[in-house]
């Protein structure tokens, strides 16, 4: 790898902007934006937009702010060329085979952080002992745990809630199945503790939720943690939180050696 790093964004939505404004802007030291994909128009760019391929020739490093759909199709063909990959879509790292085939792939793999925290702290004592219980539950506007897959009655009854409702109770892996937008929180802890049989995930959708709120509960052999998370939604899109472009940027700047999880 040269000494500029030529980094490379897929998709360029409500995070994907910000990122490559901030790494224009210089966010991080010997970082080159060379190269924007997305399947839509990007206006207003002074970085080219390319196909992946090209992408892929030209980075050293791709940054996935697109979705799931994107890791699943992707993923491989950047680490198997040797490239380092930053994930915003964390729910698709959920299938334990898809994550250890993508292990096996000469590029590097981190995910963001992204909405959650504490991740840290949870891997540490996940290291000392497996936790007896994992909770993550995430509260937001109604709209944002509407899902395609829903019947047109339970759209319905989730959109009209007075209060708050439980949209869904199960494994982190499921849930980041059937909310692939909305529930990569619930997959990062489950990375964090390295056992995706253990997290429970409940999704509340909840009408005066301004923020999206996400509670961790992990009570183990070496501690009990709960953290409270409660951020602003993207001005852009409601169903991500403005919070997400900057933990990204932290991702990269962590894989790029910058800067370690602290300092
Ligand atoms: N880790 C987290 O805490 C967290 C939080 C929020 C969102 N996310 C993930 O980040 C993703 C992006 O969020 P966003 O708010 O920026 O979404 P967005 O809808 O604002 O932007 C997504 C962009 O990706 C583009 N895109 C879609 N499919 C593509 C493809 N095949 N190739 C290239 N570009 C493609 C779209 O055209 C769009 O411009 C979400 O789908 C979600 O999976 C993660």
């Amino acid at each position: 790898m040269s000494s500029v790093v030529r980094a490379g964004v897929i998709g360029y939505g409500s995070i994907g902007r910000t990122v490559a404004n901030r790494l224009l802007a210089g966010a991080l030291t010997g970082v080159e934006l060379v190269a924007i994909v997305d399947t839509g128009v990007v206006a207003n760019s002074t970085v080219p937009q390319t196909d992946l391929a090209k992408a892929i020739e030209i980075c050293d490093v791709l940054i996935e702010c697109a979705g799931q759909a994107v890791v699943f199709e992707h993923a491989e063909a950047v680490l198997g060329a040797g490239r380092d990959l930053v994930i915003s879509s964390t729910g698709a790292l959920a299938d334990p085979d898809f994550i250890t085939r993508l292990r096996k792939l000469p590029g590097r793999m981190l995910c963001t952080t992204g909405a959650v925290g504490g991740l840290d702290l949870l891997g540490a004592a996940s290291d000392a002992a497996r936790f007896d219980t994992v909770t993550v539950q995430t509260t937001k506007l109604p709209t944002s745990l509407v899902q395609p897959w829903m019947s047109d009655q339970r759209s319905a009854q989730i959109v009209e809630t007075v209060s708050a409702l439980t949209v869904f109770e199960g494994g982190a892996e499921e849930a980041s199945r059937l909310f692939p937008r909305s529930l990569n929180v619930a997959t990062a802890v489950s990375l964090a503790v390295s056992d995706r049989d253990l997290v429970q995930v409940k999704p509340v959708a909840d009408p005066s939720a301004a923020l999206t709120r996400h509670e961790v509960t992990a009570r183990g052999p070496v501690g009990n943690y709960h953290f409270t998370i409660e951020n602003l939604p993207s001005p852009e899109n409601p169903r991500t939180s403005a919070i997400v472009p900057f933990a990204v940027l932290r991702t990269l700047g962590v894989l790029l050696g910058h800067h370690g999880v602290i300092g």
